[in-house]
């Protein structure tokens, strides 16, 4: 099982330094915890990680490998500065930078052939759920973001219904369930048959285990229960109960 947190654009940095350092206090064998961070903290948070398993992602990178890009982050240096993995495609990268699924997929073209792991981000909007599209919009978007060069243990991919984000409503178990089973099928059809397929918005450690439970979920991603060690915990645990 794989239990990811996604700090977004939180929090100040000695807090972030501390919420590290909590995380490290717990073992939670047979899970792998990835931890994505805004991009300063990538040094900062590395050295708390030191002698943890837990493993060190940034937020987005850009598909280039140097330039005039100002404000942006390669993969490079995301790389140099101790990530191990990138998240790519998030819903709100997708939504308020405009973010493509053609460009999705040069950036994880880029981060791997840099040497990083990529996690790439699916999702329907409530509008396609409710004109039932949701199941059609995900394929769609896996079809063009995931490069067909990448090896399937390089690439995990989390599903985050863009209506579950943020927003206290988690997707049912019914809902988890075709989702997951369709990525799952595609993944298969694709080559993919080792990623692993995480469901993410509005994951606590109250709903976890009956997410878990879920055929073809291998774990989650956490956003604002992240920011809460005991919280990130509670998930973890309920992953290997
Ligand atoms: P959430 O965010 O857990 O706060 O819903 C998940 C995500 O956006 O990755």
């Amino acid at each position: 099982m794989i239990v990811a947190a996604n700090w977004k654009m939180n929090p100040g940095l000695s807090e972030a330094k501390k919420l590290a350092s909590d995380y490290c206090t717990a073992a939670h064998k047979g899970v792998t915890r990835i931890l994505f961070v805004p991009h300063p903290y990538i040094v900062p948070i590395r050295k708390r990680l030191q002698g943890s398993d837990i493993l060190l992602g940034g937020q987005d990178c850009h598909q280039m490998q140097s330039g005039a890009h100002t404000g942006d982050v390669s993969a490079g240096m995301l790389q140099n500065c101790g990530a191990s993995i990138v998240l790519l495609g998030h819903s709100e990268r997708r939504a308020y930078y405009g973010e493509t699924s053609e460009l999705v997929a040069a950036k994880a073209t880029m981060a791997f052939e840099t040497g990083l792991s990529v996690m790439i981000c699916v999702g329907e909007t409530l509008a396609q759920r409710n004109s039932g599209d949701a199941l059609a919009t995900v394929l769609q978007q896996l079809t063009i973001s995931v490069p067909v060069t990448l090896p399937t243990t390089a690439l995990t991919i989390a599903y985050e219904p863009v209506w579950a984000i943020g927003t206290g409503k988690v997707a049912t178990v019914a809902e988890i369930t075709e989702m997951h089973t369709g990525i799952r099928h595609w993944l298969y059809s694709a080559g993919f048959g080792r990623t692993k397929i995480l469901y993410g918005g509005s994951v606590n450690p109250r709903n976890a285990a009956e997410i878990f439970t879920v055929a073809h979920v291998d774990g989650a991603l956490v956003g604002g229960a992240s920011l809460i060690s005991a919280d990130f915990d509670g998930i973890c645990a309920a992953a290997v109960a």
